[in-house]
């Protein structure tokens, strides 16, 4: 996958040579590029400016952000605006992603954009109902729960089939060395070698955690028989 993202902080990007990504860059299966639009900016290089019919703040401006886009190679990209008045990134959208061969990132650092940049974005997202100073930790958080998700990015041995919401279902607990810790013992089940009763019992606590914490979830997830089931014992005990 090739990333391009445009920001005028370059060197926020720092997470993104470590761990996992990193790795993947290190192994040729990720190219990131950074392009600073500052250097694009016409007018004494000013990126911004005041808003046509007043009102507070700056709006970053259409013409660095045209010319830093007509620069990049493009193949067919994903242009992803980062906003809080963007669709609402989660999982899902991150398996889309995933499928891209190329992604790019426009970081604001203003009041807002001027709206014509947006004939250049096939995506407006945001990260949630709050306002951050910039989309640079936006794209990041996107990067990262993107990327990991490219085949060979993480090791069989680490599949992601079962990290919460990839079913839709919030993830059951583990556990690991050693069997008694401080007094806190391992579930029986888990140390049984049932492979039967342990699928039973994550289901039943995926199902369990995903109820009280978030019940949202299950609006809409098809349930098979054995889960109606397991979710009447849930709801009968609470
Ligand atoms: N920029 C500022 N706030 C943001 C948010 N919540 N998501 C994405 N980009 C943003």
């Amino acid at each position: 996958m090739k990333i391009d993202i445009l920001t005028l902080f370059p060197e926020m990007f720092a997470p993104l040579e470590h761990s996992i990504v990193g790795k993947a860059r290190d192994k040729g299966l990720l190219e990131i590029s950074y392009h600073n639009f500052r250097d694009h900016a016409e007018k004494a290089r000013h990126v911004d400016d005041e808003p046509y019919g007043g009102g507070q703040g700056m709006l970053l401006r259409a013409q660095p952000i045209f010319d830093c886009m007509e620069q990049i190679e493009q193949k067919n990209p994903r242009v992803i605006l980062l906003d809080p008045a963007g669709r609402t990134f989660n999982q899902t959208y991150a398996e889309e992603l995933a499928q891209e061969e190329q992604l790019i990132f426009i970081c604001g650092h203003y009041e807002g954009y001027d709206e014509r940049i947006k004939s250049l974005v096939t995506d407006e997202v945001s990260l949630g109902d709050y306002v951050l100073t910039g989309g640079e930790l936006a794209a990041m958080t996107m990067i990262d729960a993107t990327v990991r998700l490219i085949p060979e990015v993480i090791g069989k041995e680490a599949s992601h089939t079962d990290d919460s919401f990839s079913s839709g279902l919030l993830e059951y607990p583990q556990y690991t060395r050693p069997y008694d810790f401080r007094g806190m013992q391992v579930p029986e089940v888990l140390m049984s070698g049932h492979h039967e009763k342990i699928r039973q019992w994550r289901l039943y606590q995926s199902l369990k955690k995903t109820y009280q914490r978030r019940p949202d979830l299950l609006v809409g997830y098809p349930l098979t028989v054995e889960e109606s089931q397991m979710l009447e014992q849930i709801e009968k005990e609470s």
